[in-house]
């Protein structure tokens, strides 16, 4: 049997059989209160610039329940997912080549992270995570929400695939819930468990899983959104 690295959130841990991973769901710490990305308030965000709170984190946090690995890291290690320092260890700032948190997304068939039924990074993530790293893989957020904003295109869209989708897609239906297309997203608006779930209202699971809650702007937005009628704009 080969061994496979697995990137996933906190600590690169070498699996005798990836497929040891199970679908299982992480458990992280839950902060009740929907707070702004620490350090980023009234920062505005740099089009040119990658966030690791903003883009990065999310990411990693929703890829790696994907591939099931954390539940096994946190058996093993109790790391916990949320972790700019693990993370660091497996990139070398400025040098996205020689890091390798970003190198396993590049890699094919097996070897690949996330592996195999589950879908890779998208190249647009991939590259998220190359200029993030060769910026010099800052510990840094900034201030990216505005409730004016809350069309499907430009606020809804992005928000589930950053922080939604890595668990929520066609090979990955965490609660049966599908929030990669906007057809389903509409589905989960219009029974009420979207603005539930994020909303951590009674009777709901509260999403995103394992993370702290999402910044009020953001839930703001997803309210806003809904209340139109959830449309395709
Ligand atoms: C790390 C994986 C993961 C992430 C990230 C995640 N979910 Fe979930 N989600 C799940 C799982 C697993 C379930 C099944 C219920 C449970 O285990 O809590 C679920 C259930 C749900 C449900 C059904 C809730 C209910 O009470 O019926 C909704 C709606 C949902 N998620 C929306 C979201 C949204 C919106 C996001 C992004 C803001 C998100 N999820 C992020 C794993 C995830």
């Amino acid at each position: 049997m080969k061994k496979y690295i697995l990137i996933c959130c906190s600590s690169i841990v070498a699996f005798t059989a990836f497929y040891a991973c199970k679908h299982e769901i992480p458990v992280g710490a839950i902060d009740p209160t929907p707070t702004p990305i620490p350090g980023s308030t009234g920062r505005p965000c740099s089009p040119d610039s990658v966030y690791f709170a903003n883009q990065i984190l999310p990411m990693i946090n929703s890829g790696c329940a994907m591939s099931g690995c954390h539940d096994n890291i946190t058996h093993k290690e109790g790391v916990t997912l949320t972790s700019y320092a693990t993370i660091m260890r497996h990139v070398v700032p400025g040098n996205a080549n020689a890091s390798k948190l970003y190198t396993v997304l590049l890699q094919t068939g097996n070897n690949r992270m996330p592996p195999p039924p589950n879908a890779g990074f998208t190249p647009v993530q991939i590259s998220l995570v190359q200029k993030w790293i060769n910026q010099g893989a800052k510990n840094n957020a900034c201030d990216m929400c505005d409730t004016a904003d809350f069309k499907y295109s430009t606020a809804i869209k992005p928000l589930m695939q950053n922080k939604c989708q890595g668990c929520h897609n066609p090979a990955s239906l965490g609660g049966n819930i599908d929030l990669s297309t906007y057809a389903a997203t509409k589905a989960v608006a219009v029974n009420g468990k979207l603005y539930g779930s994020i909303n951590w209202a009674t009777g709901f699971s509260p999403m995103p899983k394992g993370m702290p809650k999402m910044a009020a702007c953001e839930i703001t937005q997803v309210k806003k959104w809904i209340d139109a009628g959830s449309p395709n704009n």
